[in-house]
């Protein structure tokens, strides 16, 4: 049985570094968040007043950046910054911060060497097109605006954090067509991607998918 690799792409809040963790938990793969890299590059902008539509500026930081997923955590020169990537003003401006072509250069040449192990998913909005395109399972996952933003909704309520679904709806689309519409890696299916609509499924439902699909292409390899 061959370790294979699996792209999984999607819009924003569509369940995916979730479904991506439970399937690497039941498969043992390695876990690569690549969204995560594009958010750490942005903290560390927003930290050094660097203005997000300084693209020489950015590429150049990214340059001296040093960003290193292990096991499940992200680390932005040697500090844990797990926590800290997940705040507002860096899911606000991430998606400026990732239109660049150095910045999306540099950060797709470190994940392909993630990609050099042997069982590995990660997930993002690239993936199957332009990090891995020879992976041998390729998922896009998607649900509509209104389950994601709701999705989002519980989530931040169960911790605590206070927010307004029409809000929440209304920045998820706003992500949604910048990244989608970006001139560079738009977000886009991979012509061999399986399409995974989970607006009506859960989250056992759509891990138990993808894990049979991978479990079947391990034996053929
Ligand atoms: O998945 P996420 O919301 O943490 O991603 C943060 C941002 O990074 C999102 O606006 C899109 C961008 N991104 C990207 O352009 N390419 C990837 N492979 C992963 C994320």
């Amino acid at each position: 049985m061959k370790k294979i690799t699996i792209a999984i792409d999607g819009p924003a809040a569509s369940g995916k570094s979730t479904v991506a963790k439970e399937v690497a938990k039941a498969l043992d793969y390695i876990y690569i968040d690549s969204g995560a890299m594009y958010r750490a590059l942005t903290l560390k902008a927003l930290r050094s007043n660097i203005d997000v539509n300084d693209e020489e500026a950015l590429v150049q930081m990214t340059k001296d950046a040093n960003i290193i997923i292990k096991n499940q955590k992200i680390y932005l020169d040697d500090e844990d910054v797990s926590e800290a990537i997940r705040g507002l003003s860096v899911t606000n401006n991430v998606s400026t911060v990732c239109s660049y072509q150095g910045v999306r250069e540099e950060m797709v040449n470190l994940q392909k060497k993630y990609g050099s192990a042997e069982g590995i998913i990660m997930d993002g909005r690239d993936i199957g097109t332009t990090v891995f395109p020879n992976a041998e399972l390729k998922i896009f996952q998607t649900a509509s605006a209104e389950v994601r933003a709701k999705r989002r909704y519980d989530e931040n309520i169960k911790k605590g954090i206070k927010c307004n679904l029409e809000v929440l709806t209304k920045e998820i689309e706003l992500r949604d067509f910048k990244d989608s519409t970006r001139e560079i890696s738009p977000l886009r299916k991979a012509d061999d991607a399986i399409l995974l609509d989970t607006s009506n499924l859960t989250l056992e439902e759509v891990v138990n998918t993808i894990v049979e699909m991978a479990k079947k292409l391990e034996k053929e390899g």
